[in-house]
């Protein structure tokens, strides 16, 4: 079967286990979503947001959402995912959605902003994000006090921010974890001065 329809009736049994089980390293894998983490890196998101006390993640650059609704379906917490807007979105060839998207035109707009400031213990997730000046202008409205960025850590992938050496000082390491032996990393990090 097509990827994306069995992907798609996985979702609809709330089968997220199948989902990475069946598809971590199928080789059209990107269609619908850049990494695939496995139980135990969603254990290690779980246990993250729960000694951090976040109530809620907001993705950016969430793509198909399918990431977000697996960490909702793992974790308990509820992720809301960002987009840009474009054509992309509206086009025939677009993958499905598996969360409502919020989107927001490049320059990001005031309800985007609420969105990003409505709750303070709310994570903000970079995955496999590629536009810096993006991601620091997010960050400029981002009021929490945690930053999680997945992408990879080898040559031959690039991702901006990618996960390691790219926060400023505002921001400390304060845990990682490698999504299975993928090269991908999740750096969780915490606001300091807070
Ligand atoms: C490489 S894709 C990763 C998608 C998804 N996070 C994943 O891991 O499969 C990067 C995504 O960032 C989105 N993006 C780029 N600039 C953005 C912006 N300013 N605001 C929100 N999303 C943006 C793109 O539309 C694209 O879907």
């Amino acid at each position: 079967m097509d990827i994306v329809a069995d992907i798609t009736e996985l979702y609809k049994e709330n089968n997220w286990k199948e989902i990475i089980h069946r598809y971590h390293d199928h080789p059209e894998r990107n269609k619908v979503l850049w990494v695939y983490p496995s139980e135990d890196n969603f254990d290690f998101v779980k246990n993250c947001l729960a000694e951090l006390s976040c109530e809620r993640v907001v993705s950016v650059g969430c793509g198909s959402g399918l990431l977000e609704w697996m960490i909702t379906q793992a974790t308990g917490v509820p992720v809301s995912g960002i987009e840009v807007d474009g054509a992309w979105w509206r086009c025939k060839y677009a993958p499905p959605t598996f969360i409502p998207l919020h989107f927001t035109p490049a320059e990001i707009d005031q309800d985007t902003i609420t969105l990003l400031q409505r709750n303070n213990n709310t994570a903000i997730l970079f995955c496999y994000f590629n536009n810096r000046k993006a991601f620091e202008d997010y960050l400029m409205y981002y009021k929490g006090n945690v930053l999680i960025i997945i992408g990879p850590h080898k040559i031959g992938v690039h991702t901006d921010p990618k996960p390691f050496d790219d926060v400023t000082d505002d921001w400390a390491l304060y845990k990682s974890q490698e999504i299975r032996n993928s090269g991908d990393y999740i750096a969780v990090y915490t606001k300091q001065n807070i």
